[in-house]
């Protein structure tokens, strides 16, 4: 199984980081496909915690290459940031490579964002505000600037200052924002070439000749299936491609290079940002899970909102990912929690659901149907295989393996690395 690619099956924030840590291990190449520094993943290695935003999990290990993708947006100052304090930690970064291809977010994205979501008002997204959709909105315009552009100074401040006179135009003109100067864009920016430039490389041909070697490769995604922009619930979804198949277009892999997709599934459901969330709990166990789950955003710190397992959600995910098996992270979470209730369709004007639906207007009037089971008692953060597991924590796994579909291959029953339970081993099954 040399490629695997690990998406989240939810809204996001499923805990991929350790999972992706987890299973860097094994890798030899970790490589981020899509979004930028809206994601944040949190790694426990022993007692010290790391916040990654642009740099894949694997840096944390000696001697693996991580790779920024040609679909990843990046922000360079946030990219030099990350890596600074990487190895003020004692972080070996020698294996960061950032893609020629990838294209860059630039200061009027981030003004962009907020002032777009400003106007929204009571319809605004809830975007982390990072500037990356204003990036991929002119990635799809055909005007971004990408890594490549920022390695030649001349083009730079040539594409630089296209785009500068129509986005200070709507910047002043529409938004009341006084606008940005070239000169100081062009510094600013160019300090971050400098810094940047020894790990830039074709990263396509890095992972495609790690791939003839037989190296094990790990694709990791970042946000979920449902903030997908296709496959999400639009308009309430980031603006790239986390679904498995945005790997191939962020990575330059074709398909036939995938040999398995794991969909990351919290034992609970969670969203920040707005829009429907059927099986949300707006009572007493919202705030419970919010508080045992410390489910507050790695990048914007805000409170998520907390829900019981959604299996209509997985179901969509295991299609449109084509999941061969799932993480299940924070299973700790539900200890003292009973009964347990999963969510297997929903109600619709009378109807029963059992597919996820494509209209917004209809998810906003979908009830939940629950099934409860009953929970455990018994804390389970020591466990290190299935058998240490007790029956009650069993079952609740057996049982959303029969809603879904496909097997849970790995048990995340704390936040540290060493608190986990491998059901099969990825790489060599
Ligand atoms: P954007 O990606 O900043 O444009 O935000 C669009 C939507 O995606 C908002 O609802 C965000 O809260 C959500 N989002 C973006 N990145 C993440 C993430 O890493 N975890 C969870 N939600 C995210």
């Amino acid at each position: 199984m040399p490629a695997v690619v690990l998406v989240g099956a939810q809204w996001g924030d499923e805990g991929k980081g350790k999972i992706t840590d987890y299973l860097a291990e094994q890798a030899d190449l970790v490589v981020r496909y899509q979004g930028g520094n809206n994601a944040g993943h949190t790694v426990q290695v022993g007692e010290e915690e790391f916040k990654l935003h642009l740099v894949p999990s694997g840096i944390l290990y000696p001697g693996k290459t991580c790779i920024i993708g040609n679909g990843v947006v990046v922000d360079p100052g946030v990219l030099v940031q990350e890596l600074e304090e990487l190895q003020r930690r004692g972080i070996d970064t020698s294996g960061l490579r950032l893609s020629l291809r990838a294209h860059l977010i630039l200061p009027y994205h981030k003004s962009l964002d907020a002032a777009e979501e400003e106007r929204r008002g009571a319809g605004r997204l809830g975007t982390t505000g990072r500037g990356i959709g204003p990036a991929y909105v002119d990635k799809v315009a055909r005007t971004g600037i990408r890594v490549c552009d920022l390695l030649d100074p001349e083009e730079f401040r040539q594409k630089l200052a296209r785009n500068l006179k129509e986005k200070n135009e709507i910047l002043t003109r529409i938004y009341g924002h006084p606008g940005y100067s070239l000169e100081e864009i062009l510094e600013e920016y160019l300090a971050y070439a400098w810094k940047l430039r020894p790990l830039v490389a074709d990263t396509g041909r890095l992972v495609n000749d790690a791939l003839r070697a037989g190296k094990k490769v790990l694709f990791e995604g970042a946000q979920g299936t449902l903030l997908d922009l296709d496959q999400g619930t639009y308009p309430y979804v980031t603006s790239s491609y986390p679904v498995a198949g945005g790997a191939c277009v962020g990575a330059g892999v074709g398909p036939t290079a995938i040999d398995a997709v794991i969909g990351v599934v919290k034992a609970y459901t969670t969203r920040v940002g707005e829009g429907p969330f059927p099986s949300e709990a707006r009572d007493a166990t919202g705030d419970y899970l919010r508080r045992r789950g410390a489910e507050f955003g790695t990048t914007t710190g805000r409170p998520r909102r907390c829900g019981w397992l959604d299996a209509v959600i997985l179901r969509h995910a295991v299609e449109v990912n084509g999941l061969t098996g799932m993480a299940l992270t924070k299973v700790d979470v539900l200890t003292g929690l009973s009964p347990l209730r999963i969510c297997t369709a929903y109600r619709y004007k009378g109807e029963v659901l059992r597919e996820f639906p494509a209209s917004l207007k209809v998810l906003q009037e979908c009830e939940p149907i629950y099934e409860e089971v009953p929970g455990w008692e018994e804390d389970i953060t020591g466990a290190r295989s299935l058998a240490e597991l007790p029956a009650g924590c069993r079952a609740y796994i057996r049982r959303l393996e029969e809603l879904v579909g496909v097997p849970v291959d790995i048990i995340a029953v704390g936040p540290r690395r060493d608190q986990t339970v491998a059901v099969r081993d990825l790489f060599s099954r």
